[in-house]
């Protein structure tokens, strides 16, 4: 991270029937607390919950209204099983979505496995925090997180009301 001006706490919700009832060990929440603190972030929130859409639902409003997490990467729950409801559940929470941030992680994806497409994950702002949608896998959660690292200081500052020069590197 480069900018010391930005509230920079974050939140890891992990989307995962089997994960919310301690059957299966979150790898992919513990590869992104790990890789976010590393990078400057501050471990604020982090949860377990089924993929339950207005559970879901309460917790990002939960995170973003009440706890006031700037950042919250979710893992899960994106693709097409009949639980997969993380995206239908960004939808009611979202005041703006951010495509590209999506479309860059499936269109990089995409070289390592034509399966990236089954994807639905989402981006998105809700009030002053940025919310990002990655699938469940681990290697999945590395591969798109690589991809969007770059810019999430830069996605928060604005999102914060930062008036920096976007145009300078
Ligand atoms: N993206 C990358 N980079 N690497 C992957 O292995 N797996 C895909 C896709 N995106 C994958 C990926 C697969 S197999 C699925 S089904 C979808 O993410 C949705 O995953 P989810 O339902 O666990 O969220």
């Amino acid at each position: 991270m480069s900018n010391n001006d930005i509230n920079n706490s974050f939140a890891v919700l992990t989307m995962s029937d089997k994960g919310s009832q301690g059957k299966r060990e979150d790898t992919s929440g513990e590869y992104l607390q790990k890789t976010l603190v590393k990078e400057g972030y501050v471990l604020t929130e982090y949860r377990i919950i089924p993929d339950i859409e207005d559970t879901i639902v309460e917790n990002l409003i939960d995170l973003v209204d009440n706890k006031k997490i700037s950042l919250i990467v979710t893992t899960g729950g994106t693709g097409l099983s009949p639980s997969d409801v993380t995206p239908e559940a960004m939808i009611r929470v979202l005041d703006k979505e951010i495509p590209g941030m999506a479309e860059a992680m499936r269109n990089a994806s995409l070289a390592k496995t034509s399966r990236a497409m089954l994807s639905r994950g989402k981006a998105g702002v809700r009030k002053d925090s940025l919310i990002i949608n990655l699938p469940g896998s681990l290697k999945a959660v590395r591969e798109n997180l690589e991809v969007v690292l770059e810019v999430i200081p830069h996605a928060m500052e604005k999102i914060q009301g930062g008036t920096s020069d976007c145009g300078a590197l």
